[in-house]
C-alpha cells in the first residue's frame, strides 16, 4: 500500500548521541525527581490527543497523551487528566468527552490546547453525540464516562465510544518534550492487528 511518508527498513533507527543513563531508586522517598520522573515517562512515545467536551456553552479542549485503548466489547477508551485541569471539572460536569488524534500538521492545537493559546486560531469542531470533535484529526471518538478512578493527582476517565472514524493520515508524535512525525512506517498489510486485540 503506498504511503505519503517516507518508508525505510524497520531496523535502521536514528540513534540520538548516547548520553550517560540516570537511575533513582524511587523506593522509601518522600520526594522523587520530578525532571526526571517526567524524563523516564517521556521516553515512551506516544501520539498526542485533544480531550473535547461542550461545557458552558463552547467547545473545549486539552491536549493529552494519556490515552489508550480500555475495551473491545464493549468499546471502552481511557484518558487520565488532571485534577487541578479545567477539563476535568468539564468532565464531571458534562459526562461525556471526545478523543481527537492529531495528525502532523495539527502541531499548532498540540500548544492551544495545552495552555498556550495561539491568538486568531480558530479550530473547526463538528458535534457527535453533543461531544465536539476537531476536524481535520488522525482519528476521532466520542463517548460517554462510563467510570472513573482515582489516579493520585489524575483520574483515570474510562468513555464508553458512541462515535468513531478515522482517515489515512500522517499522526503527530511526541517524545521527551518534543513533537515530531513517523519516518518509517511498516505497512499495513504487512503487519495485521492480531485478532485477539
Ligand atoms: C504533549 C502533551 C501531553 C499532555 N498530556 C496530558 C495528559 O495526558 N493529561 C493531563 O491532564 N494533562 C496533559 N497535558 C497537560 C495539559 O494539556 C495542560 O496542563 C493544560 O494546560 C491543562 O489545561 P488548563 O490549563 O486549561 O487547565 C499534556 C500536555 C502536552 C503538551
Amino acid at each position: 500500500m503506498p504511503n505519503d511518508i517516507e518508508r525505510g527498513a524497520a531496523s535502521d533507527p536514528v540513534e540520538p548521541p548516547r548520553g550517560p543513563s540516570v537511575t533513582s531508586d524511587t523506593a522509601g522517598l518522600d520526594r522523587i525527581d520530578l525532571a526526571l520522573f517526567r524524563k523516564v515517562m517521556g521516553s515512551f512515545p506516544t501520539g498526542v490527543t485533544v480531550i473535547t467536551t461542550q461545557a458552558g456553552g463552547a467547545p473545549r479542549g486539552m491536549t493529552a497523551n494519556a490515552f489508550m485503548s480500555g475495551s473491545l466489547d464493549p468499546p471502552l477508551c481511557v484518558v487520565c487528566v488532571a485534577k487541578r485541569a479545567h477539563m476535568h471539572g468539564y468532565l464531571l460536569q458534562t459526562g461525556r468527552f471526545g478523543v481527537n488524534v492529531l495528525a502532523h500538521d495539527q502541531e499548532v492545537y498540540a500548544g492551544h490546547f495545552a495552555g498556550r493559546p495561539v491568538a486568531g486560531l480558530a479550530p473547526a469542531f463538528k458535534t457527535m453525540h453533543c461531544v465536539p470533535l476537531l476536524v481535520g484529526s488522525v482519528a476521532s471518538m466520542a463517548s460517554e464516562v462510563a467510570a472513573r478512578h482515582d489516579c493520585g493527582d489524575h483520574t483515570i476517565f474510562v468513555g464508553h465510544i458512541l462515535f468513531m472514524e478515522c482517515a489515512e493520515r500522517v499522526p503527530l508524535v511526541y517524545h521527551r518534550g518534543g513533537f515530531g512525525a513517523l519516518m518509517q512506517i511498516i505497512d499495513r498489510e504487512e503487519v495485521p492487528v492480531p485478532e485477539f486485540w
